[in-house]
C-alpha cells in the first residue's frame, strides 16, 4: 500500500521523514515512473495526473492545497475518496493575511500609499474598529479561523454558509435573504469561499452594488470568482474605496493589467496561505490512520457539493 508524493521535491522529504517515522508499513514514493501503479492506495498531488487510471487500486486522492477545483471531479472514479488538506500551517498563514489585509484597509493603507508617491502628507478621518463591520463570505475552516483572529480587535463580526451556522461573537447569516442582510452591513468584505459552479463569477457588479458605499473587499477565495472589469468599475465611481486581492483569473496577472498599477488595488501572487510539509505531512498521516480505522478523514470532499 503505496503513497505517492507529486509535488516539489523539497516538501517530499519532509513528508518522506515523517512517514519513516510515523508510518513506517506505508512505502513513500516520489518517482512515479518508477512506482508499481497497483501498489499505489494514496496519491497527493495538486492537479490530477493525466493517467490517474492506472492507479486502479487508489484510495485516497489528497489535493496538496486546501482547494480542490483544480481536480475535475466528475473524472475521478467514485470509489476514490478526495481529500483537501487543511493544516494548522495553511490555517495560521490565511489568519496572517486576512488580519494584515482587514487592518490595512482599516487604517487606509492603499490611499496612505498613494499620498506617500504623491508626497502628500495629510490625515484621513479614521473609523474606529468598533464601527468598521466585516463580513465573511464562507464560514468553513479558514473563514472560521479568521473570524477567530480579528476578534479581539472590536471589530462587529458577521459570516455566511450555505447551511446554517453558530459561531460565538458572529452573526451567522445563510441563503439570499441573509447574503444580502450582510452585505449591506459590510465596510469590509472577506471572501473565503471555495470555488465551485454556485461561487464561480461570484463577486460581480450586483453585490458590489449591495454593500454600503465605500466598502473594501479583501479576495482570498479563488480567481474567478471574481469579475475584474466590475471591480475596476466599483472603485472608479467609489462604490468601493479598495481591495486588496490575492487570488485572480488569469494567474499570474498578465503584463499590463490594469490591477498592477491601480492605487486602490493591492495584489499579491497567491500567497495568503500556502501548504507547510511538516504540518502537513502530520495532517496526511492522521487522515491515513482515520481511513485504515473506518473513519472519514478530516476534509473529505462531498462531490455533489464540489468542495
Ligand atoms: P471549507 O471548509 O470547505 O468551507 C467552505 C465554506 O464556504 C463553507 O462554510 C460553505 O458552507 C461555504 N460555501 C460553499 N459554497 C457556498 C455557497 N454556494 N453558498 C454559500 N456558502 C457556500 O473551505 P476552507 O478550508 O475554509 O477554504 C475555503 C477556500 O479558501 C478554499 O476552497 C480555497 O479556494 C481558498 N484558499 C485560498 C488560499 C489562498 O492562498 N488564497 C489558500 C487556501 C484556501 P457550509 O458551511 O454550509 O458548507
Ligand atoms: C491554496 O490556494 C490552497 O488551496 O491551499
Amino acid at each position: 500500500m503505496t503513497f505517492l508524493f507529486n509535488s516539489d521535491a523539497r516538501r517530499g522529504a519532509v513528508f518522506a521523514d515523517a512517514f519513516a517515522r510515523e508510518l513506517p508499513d506505508v512505502p513513500f514514493m516520489m518517482d512515479a515512473a518508477t512506482v508499481d501503479p497497483d501498489a499505489v492506495r494514496y496519491l497527493i498531488t495538486w492537479t490530477a495526473p493525466e493517467d490517474l487510471a492506472r492507479y486502479c487500486n487508489l484510495e485516497i486522492l489528497f489535493s496538496i492545497g486546501a482547494g480542490v477545483d483544480q481536480f475535475r471531479l466528475a473524472t475521478i472514479p467514485e470509489q476514490v475518496k478526495i481529500v483537501r488538506t487543511v493544516e494548522e500551517g495553511i490555517v495560521r498563514m490565511m489568519q496572517e493575511y486576512v488580519t494584515l489585509a482587514v487592518l490595512a484597509l482599516h487604517r487606509n493603507l492603499p490611499e496612505y500609499l498613494a499620498q506617500q508617491r504623491a508626497g502628500d502628507w495629510h490625515d484621513i478621518p479614521q473609523l474606529q474598529a468598533g464601527s468598521r463591520r466585516i463580513g465573511v463570505l464562507g464560514l468553513g475552516q479558514l473563514g472560521q479561523a479568521v473570524l477567530d483572529r480579528l476578534k479581539p480587535f472590536g471589530f462587529p463580526l458577521a459570516g455566511w454558509s450555505r447551511s446554517p451556522r453558530q459561531i460565538e461573537g458572529v452573526t451567522c447569516h445563510h441563503d439570499e435573504a441573509g447574503l444580502n442582510e450582510m452585505l449591506a452591513a459590510s465596510n469590509i468584505l472577506i471572501c473565503l469561499l471555495p470555488l465551485t459552479e454556485e461561487t464561480r463569477g461570484f463577486l460581480d457588479a450586483d453585490l458590489f452594488a449591495k454593500l454600503p458605499k465605500g466598502a473594501t473587499l479583501v479576495h482570498t477565495g479563488r480567481g474567478p470568482q471574481l469579475d475584474h472589469e466590475a471591480l475596476l468599475a466599483a472603485l472608479d465611481s467609489g462604490q468601493l474605496s479598495a481591495a486588496m486581492i490575492d487570488v485572480t483569473d488569469p494567474e499570474p496577472l498578465p503584463a499590463g493589467h490594469p490591477f498592477w498599477s491601480h492605487q486602490k488595488i493591492i495584489v499579491t501572487p497567491h500567497v495568503a496561505s500556502v501548504t507547510q510539509p511538516a504540518t502537513a505531512a502530520r495532517a496526511v498521516i492522521q487522515n491515513i490512520r482515520r481511513h485504515r480505522a473506518g473513519l472519514d478523514p478530516i476534509g473529505l470532499v462531498d462531490r455533489s457539493r464540489g468542495y
